[in-house]
């Protein structure tokens, strides 16, 4: 059985950047020229978009890795933020990152996000880009994130799961042939599709996190269909002269003035966005 959470495997990942140039490339100031910076400053607006008003002053990034939602939290102003993770390499990179753009440093926990030993009611809100796919049951996390959270708290979740490739079929005909060439080229000679990382990833559907939200106590749950816009491309040049581009002039036109910017049909969803509220009297 892998380790919850394959955590061993993202401080791999994180370790294959260089010791020289430790910069989280997934973070950007300005206008991202990448698929990854793009989909991080969109979730970042839409977790800005569900706090506002809401008065949250404390934030706990469950898993955060190298911490790109926390640096536009804390680039905002949100001075109270603690970053949770099992991977020394992650922290490297987020005080790296923090300290090159002059953003003030988080507090970072060295724990289990499955048990954090954070005092109880601590947090207004917890968030993660990506942790709860790589638990084959993501119960233990969502009732620590319970747990921490004080009431009238909120999650955000935003959930990539191992989701048919196929879906993404029509996109790659349109904007790169190319890559679905070499994917069936592959899939030929390996006979299947392989994580090269080694990290788990589950393929639990949208009711089950609803389900597993709502037995824990969490209210007003919502699992919703989440990012229409692909990786694609393997190629950079494809990535930058051609798909960034669509994505964007369609975000700025279409999407960019909703509550939830990157909220799509079922048909198109990268991932599932999870939020929930714990009330006041539970
Ligand atoms: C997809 S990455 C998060 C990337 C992050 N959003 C960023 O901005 O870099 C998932 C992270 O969860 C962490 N993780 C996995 N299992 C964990 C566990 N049981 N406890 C704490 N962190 C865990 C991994 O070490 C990894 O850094």
């Amino acid at each position: 059985m892998r380790e919850k959470g394959s955590y061993l495997e993202w401080d791999q990942i994180w370790s294959m950047q260089s010791s020289e140039d430790l910069l989280n490339p997934m973070y950007t100031e300005s206008d991202p020229t990448t698929i990854f910076q793009f989909w991080q400053k969109a979730y970042a607006k839409d977790l800005f978009n569900l706090i506002e008003d809401r008065g949250y002053t404390s934030f706990c990034e469950l898993g955060s890795g190298r911490g790109t939602t926390s640096m536009y939290l804390a680039k905002k102003g949100y001075s109270d933020i603690t970053l949770v993770d099992l991977s020394e390499r992650a922290f490297k990179v987020a005080s790296f990152s923090f300290n090159h753009y002059d953003i003030p440093m988080p507090r970072m926990l060295f724990a289990d996000a499955e048990n954090t030993g954070l005092a109880t009611e601590s947090f207004d809100c917890i968030y993660n880009i990506g942790l709860l796919e790589h638990f084959e049951d993501p119960t233990k996390v969502l009732e620590e994130s319970f747990r921490l959270l004080k009431p009238g708290g909120m999650i955000f979740m935003p959930i990539v799961p191992k989701l048919p490739y196929s879906k993404s079929v029509q996109a790659s005909i349109f904007l790169n042939p190319i890559s679905l060439f070499k994917y069936f080229v592959k899939l030929f000679l390996q006979g299947e599709s392989r994580s090269e990382t080694g990290v788990y990833r589950s393929d639990l559907s949208r009711k089950v996190y609803l389900k597993i939200c709502t037995s824990i106590g969490f209210r007003d749950v919502e699992c919703i269909s989440y990012n229409p816009f692909w990786k694609t491309n393997q190629n950079k040049w494809f990535e930058k002269k051609l798909t960034l581009p669509t994505y964007k002039f369609i975000y700025n036109t279409l999407m960019s003035k909703r509550k939830i910017t990157l909220k799509t049909k079922p048909s198109r969803e990268l991932c599932y966005l999870l939020i929930g509220y714990r009330n006041h009297e539970s």
